[in-house]
């Protein structure tokens, strides 16, 4: 059924999606496998020591998993326009008493070594890059240990590049995903193109396994990703309010309240193109963020840590895919077999 990972032992081509912010977990990871398919901890945002703990979570359930990685892709910022966004959202920080980091703008590449030596030195059955595509000899080297290597791509061309560097297979995402997009070119947002028009597009130009998501709402959809050519499909969005699920209490209420009306791109969090409910920190700020990663995540990170816990959904990046509505509050298990039930 799905040439890429039948030697893994995953019978249900319904994944899940890496997420990182603490809304994927061990436990959901292990949830995922259990229902036959499979899922992806998170390495973004989590430093080489905390990510070997998961892993050992994971490990520990004796099921294939995955470990998805942030690839150093900085996007520069001109200090006077970080600058002068950080005076701009100031305001929003001082009702918690918070003064806003308006010196340089911060860069670091997310331990992005330690992650490569800890993954090559004790190797797991499945890596994955976003942001772009790592030097060929990082790919090599996990290839070389026995790991399957897949690349996030957004368009053809960028999985022509991924094909370049020797994965062994695409996730494709289309521009309908919650979260970060996994653009390579994060100056532009990435085109409305709907996910089976992404994947045949990709199909053309390549043979390599793919695995499809983006704005994946129900069973339907699962079944269109596949007969455009997917391999398997991924699914975030709807797993954030699952039982295993980390997300933090107020996003998955936003999830549920009728308050949110629609998801929109916006760089005003972190500087890279990432889909979130609209709220009002977008609203007011989107027009104005500069493009800047990782400085403008590390600038707003404080503020969006006050909000989440005071509860402010006004404030909060609230990361959701198109298919938002139809997240439901249930086992991962659940909602993965339900996706795959009309196939
Ligand atoms: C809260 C959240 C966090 C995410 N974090 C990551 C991440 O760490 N790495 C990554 O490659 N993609 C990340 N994504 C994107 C997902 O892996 C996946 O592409 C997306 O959820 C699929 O679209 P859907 O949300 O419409 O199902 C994240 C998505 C969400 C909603």
């Amino acid at each position: 059924m799905n040439r890429l990972l039948d030697g893994l032992g995953v019978s249900l081509p319904v994944l899940a999606a890496p997420m990182a912010g603490g809304a994927g977990t061990p436990a959901m990871v292990a949830a995922a496998a259990r229902a036959g398919g499979m899922g992806f901890l998170a390495a973004g945002y989590r430093p080489a020591q905390a990510l070997a703990e998961q892993i050992d979570a994971v490990r520990a359930e004796n099921v294939p998993f995955g470990v998805n990685l942030f690839v150093p892709a900085p996007v520069p910022v001109a200090p006077q326009d970080y600058r002068r966004y950080a005076r701009v959202i100031q305001p929003e920080a001082d009702r918690y008493g918070i003064v806003l980091d308006a010196g340089e703008p911060v860069t670091d590449d997310d331990d992005w070594a330690n992650k490569i030596d800890l993954l090559t030195a004790s190797p797991v059955p499945v890596v994955s890059f976003t942001f772009g595509v790592p030097d060929p000899a990082v790919v090599k080297a996990l290839r070389r240990s026995g790991t399957i290597v897949l690349q996030s791509v957004t368009s053809a061309d960028e999985a022509r590049q991924a094909a370049e560097a020797g994965v062994d297979g695409l996730v494709v995402q289309a521009s309908a995903a919650g979260g970060h997009s996994a653009t390579f070119t994060p100056e532009t947002l990435p085109a409305p193109v709907p996910l089976p028009d992404l994947i045949a597009d990709v199909r053309r130009g390549t043979a390599l396994p793919i695995v499809a998501g983006g704005g994946i709402a129900g069973p339907a959809d699962v079944a269109a990703a596949l007969r455009a050519g997917a391999d398997a499909t991924t699914v975030g969005t709807l797993l954030l309010r699952t039982d295993e699920s980390g997300a933090a209490a107020p996003h998955k209420a936003a999830l549920a309240d009728p308050a949110f009306t629609e998801t929109v791109l916006t760089r005003a969090f972190t500087g890279r193109p990432a889909r979130g409910l609209r709220n009002r920190f977008i609203e007011r700020y989107d027009a104005v963020a500069p493009v800047g990663y990782p400085a403008l995540h590390h600038l707003t990170a404080p503020l969006r840590k006050a909000a989440i816990a005071a509860g402010d959904t006004r404030l909060i990046h609230l990361w959701a895919g198109t298919g938002y509505r139809e997240a439901r509050a249930e086992s991962v298990g659940r909602t993965l077999e339900r996706l795959a039930g009309q196939l």
